[in-house]
């Protein structure tokens, strides 16, 4: 048994490379199977899904899963007073009842070319950075000219492994997209916040869509007489189950991870960044909670926010928790100590040599800029009123000569805005949030380091009093009869309006103040990283690197296993039914169960669903390196057929994004099996489980 670094997201396109791995873990298909441009193959069944997540084609109709979560937009647009499908659930009976979806699309990856050396060719070492990257722009270019030429898809070139390898990319848009169905809140997203980023987890997070295409197949708008596209290939689906230490893998879109960091960069991300922003966010949803506890509607109101703000404040707190507990930056320091040492080694590795220090330089410059863009955003911007009213910037443009036209165009979007907002919003907590972050804005950043307007603030309660009290903001109904009365001569008095000019503090000391001191420097980090990772793919030439994530599809592999995230602490890898029946608690709206859900589960109810063990089995980790973008990902079994759809990973090991440990990083993935049973027993939608193909 070879030692297994759990580590990489891989490219399919060279899947070929690491299929003897894959199989000595278990894998009985080939890297062919999972990747091919000469035949289907398991690729053509996944999709980015609405530009941040991903789904997977379940039938030969169309038939695509992903996350409830993923889905949660397009199921809310859909909601009303009458219809709300976010508490009751939707399920269409049949095709006439699926609900198209503007706005929404899925990508399918048709083929990928390297492209590295046409990008690269006419790029010499002693060229200035803005020399490169107009030289590569204009290659780009080209090269996507000669191939749109031949082809119908959407062509697009990305930068791999930090702008060391660059890839060709041919995709097909779908944007007749329905809805069909998504299990009611309780079900998608029992344990809520509470549980989000934790294990023991019992979240049935999946809803289900379905794509549309013209007779002929090809991407078509919404039209009723669009048809369900029939897919090169659809996954089959087991109902096996997966024992701890079977293999596993995951194919889908992971956003960004950041693995090639020096150490001086970890350090500052998860000791310095990351613990403002927890202690900032951490702030306001104190307050959110406090008022939330107390009213029904603003818990309502908050909800969104809540989730919001709480996602990453979480797993921020995970991402420090493990860096330190790991001894993540030393491990750096270590590895960095041989890289200085293999730099010294030969005459032409000179370009090496000064690496490391520059490094520590560079991130030593931006780290105040770095906080100070912390603040701005965490407790500046986290100010409901002052980012409300940045929307109306845009009005301060407006001179006598701005045709109507477009005049009309603004205040007609501004009052949408305003609907939308007023929706939402219970002014006693923003009241409390910007008298708490600007105490904490005056009390941590210089003066050089903060918006202009902090520095005339005497006393943080007068202020706050007197911008809730002098803005217009305040009040849908001011701001209503304003845009109704808006004109050009109207621009002079929204200019004082003190939320306005709040704003507008902060956005020019963004403009004048940070981002010019911190674009150049990350430019140069940007350079910097691009040559420390050509360094350690010459230093180990027998190894194989994964490039960081950049939305493209990705496969990443390991083993169904729990994990002990503490000495004496041991988590199994599955959980079951029993346990949504243990955190059952009507009181405690992330904990609340579904009546219907409860009788299938009194009856044992769960037909051939059921494990081998004879329970329902809801969510199971593996130890498949995931990160943001892989929610609704499939997990898929030796074979390559579905076990279950990704949507988290554990709190413990979500610094994976800048480190991966194989012992304690995990993803949560819904068992295929829960999903159906609440499709069929649970929905009675049992003719959807019937277009897919199911595996005994
Ligand atoms: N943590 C997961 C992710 O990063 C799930 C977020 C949605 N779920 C929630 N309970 N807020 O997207
Ligand atoms: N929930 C995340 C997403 O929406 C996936 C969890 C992660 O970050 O691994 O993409």
């Amino acid at each position: 048994m070879i030692a297994f670094a759990g580590e990489g997201m891989w490219i399919p396109m060279l899947l070929q490379y690491n299929e003897k791995e894959m199989q000595e873990m278990g894998m009985r298909i080939s890297a062919e199977d999972i990747y091919s441009i000469n035949h289907s193959s398991l690729k053509d069944a996944i999709v980015l899904f609405g530009g941040g997540c991903t789904g997977e084609i379940v039938s030969d109709y169309g038939l695509l899963l992903t996350n409830h979560h993923c889905g949660y937009d397009y199921i809310q647009q859909h909601s009303s007073v009458e219809h709300d499908y976010l508490t009751d659930g939707f399920w269409a009976m049949d095709r006439s009842q699926e609900l198209p979806c503007p706005g929404l699309s899925v990508i399918f990856l048709r083929e990928m070319r390297d492209v590295t050396e046409q990008v690269l060719k006419h790029v010499t070492d002693d060229m200035t950075e803005e020399k490169r990257q107009a030289t590569i722009n204009e290659s780009m270019k080209q090269l996507i000219a000669e191939v749109e030429k031949t082809t119908k898809y959407k062509v697009s070139i990305k930068p791999f492994f930090l702008g060391n390898e660059y890839y060709l990319l041919l995709n097909e848009i779908f944007t007749d997209v329905r809805l069909v169905g998504c299990p009611p809140s309780n079900i998608g997203k029992f344990g809520g916040d509470t549980d989000n980023w934790v294990w023991p987890r019992h979240t049935g997070d999946f809803s289900v869509f379905r794509v549309y295409a013209d007779k002929d197949g090809h991407p078509s708008d919404y039209s009723a007489s669009n048809v369900p596209y029939k897919p090169a290939k659809h996954l089959d689906i087991s109902l096996k189950g997966a024992d701890e230490g079977d293999f596993a893998f995951v194919f889908g879109y992971p956003a960004r991870t950041n693995e090639y960091l020096p150490a001086i960069a970890v350090d500052q991300e998860a000791n310095v960044i990351d613990p403002i922003a927890v202690d900032l966010r951490g702030k306001i949803l104190d307050i959110y909670n406090t008022y939330q506890e107390q009213d029904k509607k603003v818990r309502i109101q908050y909800a969104s926010k809540h989730a919001g703000l709480g996602n990453g404040w979480k797993k921020w707190m995970g991402v420090t928790e493990g860096i330190n507990h790991f001894h993540g930056v030393q491990k750096k320091r270590f590895y960095e100590e041989s890289f200085q040492e293999w730099a010294l080694g030969a005459r032409n590795r000179y370009m090496y040599i000064d690496l490391l220090k520059n490094f520590e330089q560079k991130y030593k410059e931006l780290e105040p800029y770095r906080v100070a863009y912390t603040y701005l955003t965490n407790a500046g911007l986290n100010i409901e009123l002052i980012s409300f009213a940045g929307n109306f910037s845009r009005l301060l443009q407006v001179t006598k000569e701005t045709p109507q036209a477009d005049i009309d165009k603004m205040v007609a979007s501004l009052k949408n805005a305003t609907k939308e907002f007023f929706k939402d919003y219970y002014q006693p907590i923003d009241e409390e949030v910007a008298k708490t972050m600007l105490t904490e804005y005056l009390n941590h950043q210089p003066v050089d380091f903060r918006p202009g307007f902090l520095n005339e603030i005497k006393n943080v309660d007068a202020y706050v009093n007197e911008l809730f009290s002098k803005s217009m903001f305040t009040s849908e109904t001011k701001v209503n009869a304003f845009l109704d009365a808006f004109k050009a001569n109207k621009v002079k008095k929204l200019a004082k309006d003190p939320a306005l000019k709040a704003y507008q503090s902060m956005m020019s000391f963004y403009r004048e103040e940070v981002n010019p001191k911190m674009g150049p420097i990350n430019k140069e980090i940007e350079r910097l990283q691009r040559i420390y990772m050509k360094g350690q793919m010459a230093m180990e030439p027998e190894k194989r690197f994964s490039p960081d994530a950049n939305f493209t599809l990705r496969v990443t592999y390991g083993k169904v296993e729990g994990f002990r995230p503490q000495d004496g602490k041991n988590f199994r890898h599955f959980t079951t039914l029993e346990g949504i029946m243990e955190k059952e608690n009507p009181d405690i709206y992330d904990y609340v169960v579904e009546p219907k859900l409860k009788q299938l589960y009194l009856k044992k109810d769960y037909g051939r669903y059921a494990d081998k063990d004879g329970s329902m089995h809801v969510a199971f980790t593996a130890s498949v390196h995931t990160t943001g973008g892989n929610s609704g990902s499939p997990i898929l079994n030796a074979d390559g057929q579905l076990l279950g759809l990704n949507f988290d990973r554990c709190w413990e090991g979500t610094m994976s994004d800048l480190i991966y440990d194989p012992d304690i990083c995990r993803n949560i993935s819904v068992d295929i099996r829960y999903v159906l049973f609440i499709i069929d027993k649970f929905a009675g939608a049992k003719h959807l489980v019937d277009e897919m193909t199911i595996v005994e």
